[in-house]
């Protein structure tokens, strides 16, 4: 197994991971290409730089995409898709200035629990801290706890719990700084 770089041509199989894993309420999203490009295209396209994939056998079993920028990379999305999605200036303020990054991180069922998640966030980390970041979040479900543990674990704290309208629970959004 090795971690490296994403490559636009590992496009598709990084929005194959990304559909294929989606759990709950999900599951009844039809648009593929939209819920893709909304998840994980839009930071290969954009960010390639800061986007790393687990690959076994040439085989790609995981990945991390991220932006060292959450208002540039919401503002880029915008522009493409037109669908204007709640930014996250508006829900975390002040702190986006500590926590300027963000990240989505997903392993296929058969890779997790060994330890190849946390290689990804240190890859994602390092390139962060050398192009000068201060701080990365995230948002997870309440729900999540296993990726809750896994961010504890990395390091990660609560900074904000956002509840959802209509009962559907509520997103933690967790913070590191950057040393
Ligand atoms: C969350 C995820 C990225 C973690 O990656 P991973 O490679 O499985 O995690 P690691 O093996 O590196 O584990 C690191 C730590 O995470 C926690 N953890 C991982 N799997 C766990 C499990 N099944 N139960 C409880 N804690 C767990 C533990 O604290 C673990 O440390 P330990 O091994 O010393 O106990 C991965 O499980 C995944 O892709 N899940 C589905 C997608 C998802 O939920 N993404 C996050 C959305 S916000």
């Amino acid at each position: 197994m090795i971690i490296r770089n994403a490559e636009i041509k590992d496009r598709e199989s990084l929005e194959e991971i990304c559909f294929n894993t989606r759990t709950g309420s999900l599951l009844n999203v039809e648009d593929k290409k939209g819920f893709t490009y909304r998840w994980v295209t839009n930071y290969v396209e954009n960010f390639i730089d800061f986007c790393f994939v687990a690959e076994d056998n040439n085989e790609i079993i995981g990945y991390i995409v991220s932006t060292p920028n959450t208002e540039k990379q919401e503002e880029l999305y915008y522009n493409k898709s037109g669908i204007n999605i709640i930014r996250t200036i508006t829900v975390l303020e002040n702190l986006l200035e500590e926590y300027p990054a963000h990240l989505h991180i997903n392993l296929t069922s058969k890779t997790r629990g060994k330890g190849v998640g946390t290689k990804l966030i240190e890859s994602m980390e390092n390139k962060l801290i050398e192009s000068g970041i201060k701080g990365v979040h995230l948002g997870v479900m309440a729900d999540n706890e296993i990726a809750f543990s896994f961010y504890k674990k990395n390091g990660f704290n609560v900074i904000k719990n956002q509840i959802l309208d209509n009962n559907q629970g509520s997103v933690l959004f967790m913070g590191k700084i950057l040393a």
